[in-house]
């Protein structure tokens, strides 16, 4: 299984952007977390595709697209043309799910699913054959700079067990809350891919990326 760092833009200096993804890239973080927020899902409104579009051709990175937005299904086709890598969408915003992780598979783009802290994982058993990679919020989704809830830890920690007993090849990613001083239990729980943006898109990006690799690299 490999451990990988997804940072979250959400928590960027927009003005040096580009710079700041770099700063990631060059440690090694191998994902990059874009949150796309409707004001519907979420009370929020972030960025959506023309962003992801331009930074498609600045970095080598995976594009990893975390829609919180209603009826993703409207909108994946636009997400894949524009570059991304994953499309997460959330189980809640589904009218149909399974038509929504089947269009994201179409479209040759890695089919994410995600819970919110209050979906338990029984909710998405009907869903991991479709899927490769699973989202546990570890915050309410909306906004950067939460507080962890651990009481996610048992939830990866269930959602683990079931996909070694079916042998699954399922990634989990977790996202909300995570800094350097508690990313160690998320990956004693059972997670792989660890999204952290206001952790990381700080005074010193490179800085705090490299203390997360230094960490998540002792997973490898
Ligand atoms: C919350 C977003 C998260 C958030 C993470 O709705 O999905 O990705 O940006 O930010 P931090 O790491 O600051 O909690
Ligand atoms: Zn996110």
């Amino acid at each position: 299984m490999e451990y990988i760092l997804a940072p979250s833009i959400l928590a960027a200096d927009f003005t040096k952007l580009g710079e700041e993804i770099k700063g990631t890239e060059e440690q090694g973080a191998k994902f990059l977390h874009f949150d796309v927020m409707d004001g519907m899902f979420v009370p929020s409104i972030s960025f959506g595709i023309p962003v992801l579009q331009s930074i498609r051709p600045a970095t080598q990175q995976v594009l990893d697209a975390h829609l919180m937005i209603e009826e993703p299904i409207r909108y994946v086709e636009e997400f894949a043309k524009a570059g991304a890598d994953y499309i997460t969408v959330h189980l809640e915003a589904c009218s149909d799910v399974k038509a929504t992780l089947q269009k994201i598979r179409d479209l040759h783009v890695k089919v994410g699913i995600s819970i919110k802290p209050n979906t338990p994982v029984s909710a998405l058993e009907a869903y991991l054959p479709m899927v490769d990679m699973v989202l546990i919020m570890s915050v309410e989704p909306g906004f950067g700079g939460q507080k962890f809830m651990e009481s996610s830890l048992g939830k990866i920690r269930e959602l683990r067990n079931i996909i070694s007993e079916h042998q699954y090849k399922i990634d989990i990613q977790v996202d909300g809350g995570i800094k350097v001083d508690n990313v160690e239990k998320v990956l004693d729980a059972g997670a792989n891919i660890i999204v952290a943006g206001s952790a990381v898109f700080n005074e010193d990006v490179a800085g705090s990326t490299k203390k997360f690799m230094e960490i998540i690299g002792r997973y490898e």
